[in-house]
This record gives C-alpha cells, structure tokens and sequence, in this order.
C-alpha cells in the first residue's frame, strides 16, 4: 500500500518503488515534514526523522522543526503557507490535527485542471483534516501518490465552517521544507521570443523565486522550479522540481533561513489575491505536483513528461498522433484572400501536410491588429464564401481545416464593444490601457463566457474546425470587475483564470474531437493549467531554429515533447534575419509537434523536395518523436553543439539530433553518451540523409547511411562517436544537423 500510518509515531509514509515522503503529526498537532526523497522501507517506523517533541516555539526550535503547511503568527518565522483575516482584524489561527483518511484513487476539483486517474488501483490519496477551533476555519491537505511516478501531487482545501467571514490572504498550493540548502535553483524565465531561458544559481540566504502579476502566468517566468544537487547532471545525481498547475498569477519561491532550512512554497500570488468565505464557503487551490529523481535532470524530466502526457492532457487528442499543420501566420499574416488561401492549402496538399490552419484575420472586419476582437463572425468582404465555404474547399482537398480565435479579448473598433462596453476589464472612472489595441474581456463573468461559448461554438460547428488556436495577447491592466462588490475585487485574477478554464471545458465537452491548441503571444500561458485542457500550446512567435533549440529545450524540463507546437518558417527567419538550412530548421521542429508556418508557394525549388522528405520523415517517426522518452544529451561544452534524442519504451528504437551551431574546420571528435537501450541488444546505427545532399552513398529508398553496428551498453556507457562520419561533408557550413536512427537487430 503506497500510504501507511504508524500510530506510535504518528507518521505518515507515502512511497511507491522510487520514491518516499513522510510527514507527521507533532505533539502540537501541527503537521511536520520530515523526509523525501531516495524510498525507505515502508514497513519500518522511522522516529528520529523528527525532534523527538515538538509541542511549540522556543527562540531556537526553528533549527529542527520543518512543518507542511506552516500558518502564520506562532512563532515560525518564515514565509507562512497561508494567511487569514478573521472579523476581528486577528490574522492568528492554530490548525490542528483533526483526523486523516486514506483511499484508493484521486478525485478531481470542480473548476481547476488536475492531474487525473483512469483506475483507483493507479494511486492512493492522503487527506489530512486541519481545524482550527476558535474561528472554525477548516484546512484539508490533499497528498496523492502515484505507483507509477516519482512525485506526489498537493493541493488544500480552505472551509469556513465557523460563524463569521473569514478572509484568505494567502493560499499556497505548496510548501516544503527542505533539510538543507546545498542545491542550485532553475527557474525558466524570459519574455516575448525567448521564453523558457533556463536561469540557475546556487541558493543563497533569503527568498528567491519568480511569479507572475500579468494576469496569466506569463513569458516572464514559468510556473515551476527545478532544485538540483550542484554535481548533478543531465544525466545522473539528485534533483528534484515542482510545477504547479495554474495559468493565472503565480508565486514560485525558496526561503533559505540561517539554519539552512530551505522552504519552497508554490502557489497562486497572493500580492494580487485574497478571497472571503462566508460562512459553510470553501476554496480550493490548484494543484501542485513535486517530482523527485536521483538519475540526474532527465529522470526529473521523464517523472513530469510521463504524467502530464498521460495524467493532465486529456481527450480523445492525448494518445493520437499530432497533425502536422500548415498555418498561415507567418505565410501571409493580414493579408490574405480566399484564393491566396486556397493556393496555399494546394500546395500544402503536395508538400504532404494534414492540416491547414487559418490564422489571424479572418472575422469582423479584421484587416489588421486594431479592429474586430469579439466578434467571431467571417470577415465575408475578404472571405467570400466564408469559413464554411472556404472549410469546405480545404477539406475537398484532403486537408482538416483549423482556426484561430482570441476569445479573451475585445478590441475598441468592434460590434461586442458597441454593445457591451461594460464587458472589458476596466475601472469605469478611469482609462483603460490599450495594448496591442485591445482590451481584455472579464472572464469572471458568467454571461461573457455563455456568449463566448455560443459564439465559438456556431463557428465551429458551421465550419466542421478540427483545430483551434485559442491565443491571449495582452496582460491585464487595471484589473477591476464591475461584476463583482468593492470587497471582492481582489478576487478578480483568479475568477479571470476560472472563467477561462470553464470556458475551455465547456468547448471541449461540446467538442470532443476537436484538438485545441494554446497560445499566448506565444508562449506567455504554456503551463500545466492550461496543458489540463489543450494537449498542445504554441512554445513560442520565436521560429528562428537556434533560438528554438533553446526554447524547446527549456521547456522540455517539464512538458512532454507532444505538447510543443514547433514550427519550420522562411528564411531570412521573421523574428531574428538569421538564414538557417532547412534541415536544420525541420530538425529542430521535429522534436515537438512539427508543422509549419509559411507561405508554401512562394517555396525555392530545392527546399520544396526537401520539405516533403521531412514530412515523410516526420509521419514514419511521429509516435515516437510525439510519445517517444525524451532526453537532453551532454555534448562539448563549448555551447557550439547541442543534442538530443528520443528512444522508445520498449527500447527498440531511437533518434538521436546532434546540432552544430557555427562550422569550424578540423572539429575534434567527441561521444555523446545516450540513454533508454538494452545493453545486451545489437542496434544497427544509420545516419537519415534526404536528397538533396549531395556526395553521399546511401540508400536511397529509405535516404539512409549505413554507419555500422553498435551494443547498446557502448551507446550509452561509451557514448555514439561524432567524428568525420557526422562531418562527412566537410565544409558544412553553420547551422548543421544530423539524424541518426538506432534500431534494434533482429
Ligand atoms: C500571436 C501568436 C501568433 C499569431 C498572432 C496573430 O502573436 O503568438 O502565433 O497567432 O498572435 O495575431
């Protein structure tokens, strides 16, 4: 049984083959955290992972005594979990220990993404009920364990089952204290074109961590947190992480205090937060979920990849393999005709691609950025036949059609503006800040999300859409809610966020077999929130294929290959002026959902044959690139060279990117070490070369070259040689890159 409870100590062990977290309940009936990580033995009592008793503060205790969901005012010291206001201005409570119960399964919360369970046998769940007696206020602490996976989830319950209201300041997710602060933080932060920039350094003493205030959770920083021993690496040592499953303001951070003691705390932030519950209220945090891995940063990796692309994305897209997608953006941006359109879809029929994506510009009267948001209606001026005609003509091609809607949004020059003014968010007395000439809808609001939802869906079903983009492309400024009295106004952000959250649910339950897509400006809402909703988001308006592979890769700390939207653009690249070889941009994209975003007529000849090898390429491999084991592989570390493979579970197959940034003569050779084979089994190793490449010998049915055979335990204990082989043609030139398929031996 992965949860046990040892009356004597009053300890609490939830564990599974990979992993333990114990915390018990303190002579003061406060809740103690006493050990996670590396499995101890669950049918042993473990007595001297707490201070023998700890029934309240002396001025020194704080050295020993680590606590689970630490309230404010009694003498801990460090940042609380949460934080009240009670009626009579007190913010003091004392949640006790009131009783626990253990049961087979997970249950959902009603209005916020989780992470979920197909059968009650695949985890095991901990609720640990909190009171505290004067004010009546009730805290229920949610542990899950998953057999399958190293990490637990977290989550709390607020309840006000006392007389007067109750005012919740503060309401973490998460919080964790750590025994020691030998580790180096990872946050990932950024802005528009370089989100996830992977940013460490060893924790020191104070707070440190990132959040959000932009009304979702942001280019800025992500919603997650990587702690690793300073020696681990990718590939082996001890680290572990948190993501919390939210996509509005959010709160990640360590406190370190003079003892060393780290505290870790995830949440939504409360700088822009606070709730009341009236009497018999409750309030339910996100969820957040910590992994723990001793096999370096890609064991971290693959904890978080396999739950959330199994466990948090959801819907008949989960297991299926992606399309690969046209979209217009970049191709055409504003400025597009049916026939343009149709032109495009043609030749994305030749090139081989599955999906046509219409992107902005397409309602209202939309012929820029300043008009039309709202009004989810064909622009008919520029769409004769409008989106159903123009579907139906893409789909009498062989192709699915998709959309792109903003739904969040409203723009001053639009039909919903006229009638409804009130519905942006805004102070009435005072300007609204325009960005992107747009104002923000206030999702909060019951009847905005019905009439969102109304829209949305004639559209969908007037057209047969099989994909929608849904983007949100501005932060939110005077967040005010007309909908909502003066005390509750700091309740909007969250509201926002729910309201965002129903508005997906209802279309995804409406429309089952639709797969939907996330975006924000990019990637400013690529979350675990959202990835609860859409199984896959656009990571980024960066196409620049350099550029991606640090952006992919920093994503790929936390989320699954298959929910990266990845895409090949023209050259000079829109976003950096870089010309990149088109292998090396489709390899990039590759290792994502691959698709494209160009205008596919206006091709060169010789990139268009290899176009089409890359989508043959791309639909042999998908499963595995898309479900595959994801790993980041050590190369040089002279940052010219960058690796990565995919293996699959069974451990029969892989392919292994190795990218070279700038071309330099008489390279030395190195050994990337990989990972996921058989060390007994034979792989036969064949570098994948389309066409157009010239001078080489190879098979050219299957466009590939024989390098030879391998043991699995030399692939990943010696490493594959990257030497003249992978620089075969000697003068290269920057941005090259290979792919080698290793298949197992009959
Ligand atoms: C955002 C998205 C882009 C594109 C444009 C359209 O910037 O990130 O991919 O959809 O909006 O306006």
């Amino acid at each position: 049984m992965p949860i046990g409870f040892d009356r004597s100590t009053r300890q609490f062990h939830l564990y599974n083959d990979d992993f333990s977290y114990i915390i018990a309940v303190y002579d003061n009936g406060s809740i103690g955290q006493l050990y996670f990580g590396e499995p101890l033995a669950p049918d042993k009592t473990h007595p001297f992972l707490a201070p023998l008793s700890f029934a309240g503060f002396s001025n020194n205790i704080r050295s020993i005594v680590r606590f689970e969901y630490p309230s404010y005012g009694q003498g801990d010291f460090r940042l609380p979990a949460f934080k009240v206001r009670l009626s009579d201005g007190s913010g003091v409570v004392e949640p006790r220990f009131e009783k626990y119960c253990i049961y087979p399964g997970k249950k959902a919360v009603p209005c916020l993404p989780t992470t979920y369970i197909e059968s009650d046998a695949e985890a095991e769940t901990l609720e640990i009920l909190l009171l505290d007696k004067e004010s009546g206020l009730r805290i229920i602490l949610f542990y899950t364990i998953f057999s399958a996976y190293t990490c637990i989830t977290r989550r709390v319950r607020f309840e006000n089952a006392g007389k007067e209201r109750i005012i919740l300041e503060s309401a973490m997710s998460l919080s964790l204290d750590a025994p020691d602060s030998v580790w180096n933080m990872i946050a990932f932060t950024g802005s528009w074109a370089r989100e996830f920039t992977m940013n460490e350094a060893p924790l020191r003493i104070g707070v440190q961590g990132v959040h959000s205030t932009l009304g979702v959770s942001g280019s800025t920083a992500n919603p997650s947190l990587i702690f690793r021993r300073p020696e681990t690496t990718e590939r082996i040592g001890e680290a572990f992480g948190l993501c919390l499953l939210y996509s509005g303001n959010f709160t990640v951070c360590a406190e370190v205090d003079c003892w060393d003691i780290v505290r870790i705390r995830a949440g939504i932030n409360p700088e822009t937060f606070s709730w009341t519950l009236e009497r018999e209220d409750s309030f339910d945090t996100p969820e957040a979920v910590l992994g723990w891995s001793k096999s370096g940063l890609n064991g971290l990796s693959h904890v978080f990849h396999n739950l959330f692309r199994t466990r948090l994305e959801c819907g008949a897209w989960r297991d299926r393999e992606r399309p690969i997608l046209l979209n217009s953006w970049e191709g055409a941006y504003f400025d597009f005709t049916e026939e343009k359109l149709l032109a495009m879809a043609k030749k994305a029929v030749d090139l081989g691609f599955e999906l046509f994506v219409l992107d902005d510009g397409w309602f209202g009267k939309r012929e820029d950025d300043t008009t039309s948001l709202g009004d989810w209606f064909p622009n008919m001026d520029k769409l004769p036949s409008g989106i159903t005609g123009l579907a139906e003509k893409i789909r009498a091609m062989g192709l699915k059609f998709g959309l792109w809607i903003e739904p969040e949004m409203i723009s001053e020059k639009s039909r919903l503006f006229a009638t409804h003014p009130d519905w942006a968010v805004g102070i009435p007395y005072r300007a609204r800040t325009e960005i992107r000439h747009q104002f923000v809808l206030d999702m909060g609001r019951a009847e905005i999300v019905d009439y969102l939802f109304e829209s949305i869906s004639t559209v969908i079903s007037s057209a047969k859409i099989s994909y929608i983009k849904w983007d949100m492309n501005r932060f939110i400024t005077e967040p005010f809610s007309m909908a909502l009295p003066p005390d509750r106004q700091t309740e909007f952000f969250h509201r926002y966020c729910l309201g965002v959250y129903r508005l997906y649910r209802r279309l995804i339950q409406a429309f089952p077999e639709v797969l939907f897509e996330s975006c924000a400006s990019g990637g400013a809402r690529f979350d675990g929130g959202i990835l609860g909703f859409a199984p896959q988001g656009w990571l980024s308006d960066d196409t620049d294929a350099v550029q991606r592979l640090e952006i992919q890769k920093g994503a790929s700390y936390f989320y699954p290959l298959n929910c990266m939207g990845a895409h090949v653009s023209a050259i000079p690249n829109h976003q950096t002026g870089r010309l990149t070889p088109i292998l090396f941009r489709a390899a990039a994209a590759f290792f994502g959902v691959f698709g494209f975003e160009l205008d596919p007529t206006k091709l060169p000849e010789e990139e268009t044959e290899t176009i089409k090898e890359c989508i043959i390429f791309y639909k042999r491999y998908r499963r595995l690139f898309q479900q595959g084991i994801f790993s980041r592989l050590d190369t040089p570390t002279d940052r010219n060279t960058v690796a990565w493979m995919v293996s699959s579970e069974d451990k029969k197959s892989a392919i292994v990117a190795v990218y070279k940034l700038n071309a330099s003569p008489n390279q030395k050779p190195f050994r990337v070490k990989l990972a996921g084979f058989d060390r007994t089994k034979v792989y036969c190793v064949s570098l994948w070369e389309p066409s157009y490449r010239a001078g080489l010998i190879f098979d050219a049915a299957d466009k590939r070259l024989n390098c030879g055979s391998r043991g699995g335990d030399e692939l990943m204990s010696c490493g594959l040689l990257i030497d003249n082989t992978f620089l075969a043609v000697s003068i290269t030139g920057d941005f090259y890159s290979e792919l080698f398929l290793i298949e197992e031996e009959a």
